[in-house]
């Protein structure tokens, strides 16, 4: 975030802690950096924003604004994404294991195309566009059975996946979609895996993608759309991330590939998540608790696992600083943070700080990606709330969440009545 440009207690005083800022700046000049590695050799090419990452109608306002595409996981982020406003035509419906009655609700909400996960899913996709009297565009998810460095939970590229049809299926699909009149065959669609910070993984799925795209060419379907996924790993801590400068060297992989084999340059897409929403993101908190025990010293803020299990679910690391000390003190403390929830909640197991006092406040960076969006109210905690930074201006995208939240949807049956 550029802390810079805003007086960060400022803000705690206006819309109080927990507190994510999500700074539109930020998440517009790293989609630039996209944009500029793939235009120095890309005419025609699709950024779809991976809605999971963090979603909401505020945001789907600013994506339609950017002319981006949309990556839809669920039907949930399409009906969030048509309540924003944004334009189906540019909303490509993701997702593993969907259900009839959420395809039929994508197809008649007008999904530009769906992306096909499973050989099940082309005879359901089929009847519904038939019922509708209309062709529905599909990519097909490939299994590219790519390997890559990163946590088991995050990688799905791998032949042991849940996710997309084993890439030796995929020649008989081929054959099968000839039998699905309603249908029209448009691309090719693989994602390797999550926080990925080297080229190769991409250059391996592109080749092994490719060969499946001239298959599908001589099979007689002109398919256009070559999606590669997301996945450009960000610094939470000290990575290194990965380099957007070489989406130049992807790009030409493939224009190659396809000037060598007498095709059509395909249209490039890719649908980053993390690498845009997630250094937008920086999430400020009240430190609450500071206690020694023998082993260390805990300093307990006013959120955890509810607004962000990251941690908790697969390790995953924060940098942080002591607003009131700034950024640059020296850091001459060691502690381990910890959210307010049961279960450990340990939010960073072991960080340098600068001497902290109750009362002041912890700035957590990079906290954009899957934060917000796999928040729960465990303990029955509200959710904060997300406020946009734009041009030295700030306003809610999301409000904190009011204790009534916490009972909206509860019932009594009527023996408890
Ligand atoms: C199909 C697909 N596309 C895009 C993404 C976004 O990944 P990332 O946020 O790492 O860019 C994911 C993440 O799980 C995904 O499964």
């Amino acid at each position: 975030m550029s802390h810079n440009r805003y007086d960060l207690k400022s803000l705690i005083k206006k819309y109080d802690t927990p507190l994510m800022l999500f700074d539109q700046d930020v998440f517009e000049s790293r989609l630039g950096e996209i944009e500029a590695a793939l235009g120095k050799v890309c005419g025609d090419f699709r950024i779809y924003y991976a809605a999971k990452a963090f979603f909401n109608t505020g945001l789907g306002k600013l994506l339609n604004k950017l002319g981006l595409y949309l990556d839809a996981s669920s039907y949930g982020e399409i009906y969030v994404a048509l309540k924003s406003g944004f334009d189906p035509a540019r909303i490509n419906y993701h997702g593993h294991n969907k259900k009839e009655e959420e395809l039929r609700l994508a197809l008649k909400a007008g999904v530009a195309t769906v992306t096909v996960d499973s050989i099940e899913e082309l005879a359901t996709i089929q009847s519904i566009a038939r019922d509708l009297g209309r062709v529905q565009e599909i990519l097909i998810r490939v299994n590219p059975g790519v390997s890559v460095h990163t946590d088991e939970k995050i990688r799905t590229g791998c032949s042991d996946s849940k996710f997309g049809i084993p890439y030796e299926r995929i020649e008989s699909v081929f054959v099968d979609l000839k039998k699905y009149p309603n249908l029209k065959f448009v691309g090719l669609h693989c994602h390797v895996g999550s926080q990925i910070f080297e080229t190769a993984p991409y250059l391996e799925a592109a080749q092994r993608l490719f060969d499946l795209f001239l298959k599908a060419h001589r099979e007689g379907f002109p398919v256009r759309l070559f999606n590669l996924g997301g996945g450009f790993g960000i610094t939470y801590k000290d990575e290194t991330p990965f380099p957007t400068e070489e989406l130049t060297r992807v790009a030409s992989f493939v224009k190659e590939k396809a000037q060598k084999s007498g095709i059509q340059m395909p249209v490039l897409c890719f649908e980053p998540g993390r690498f845009l929403a997630g250094p937008s993101g920086t999430t400020l908190y009240t430190i609450g608790t500071i206690k020694e025990v023998p082993q260390r010293t805990y300093l307990s803020v006013d959120g955890g696992l509810f607004e962000n299990p990251r941690p908790a679910l697969y390790g995953a690391v924060y940098d942080a600083y002591v607003l009131e000390r700034g950024p640059d003190a020296e850091k001459a403390m060691s502690y381990r943070v910890c959210g307010r929830t049961c279960e450990s909640d340990v939010l960073i197991p072991e960080i340098k700080l600068a001497k902290a006092r109750v009362g002041d406040h912890l700035v957590v960076s990079n906290t954009g990606a899957y934060n917000y969006s796999m928040s729960s109210n465990y303990n029955q905690y509200p959710r904060p709330a997300v406020v946009l930074l734009h041009d030295g201006k700030d306003g809610l995208l999301v409000a904190r969440e009011e204790y009534e939240d916490l009972t909206r949807k509860d019932q009594t049956p009527d023996w408890l009545a």
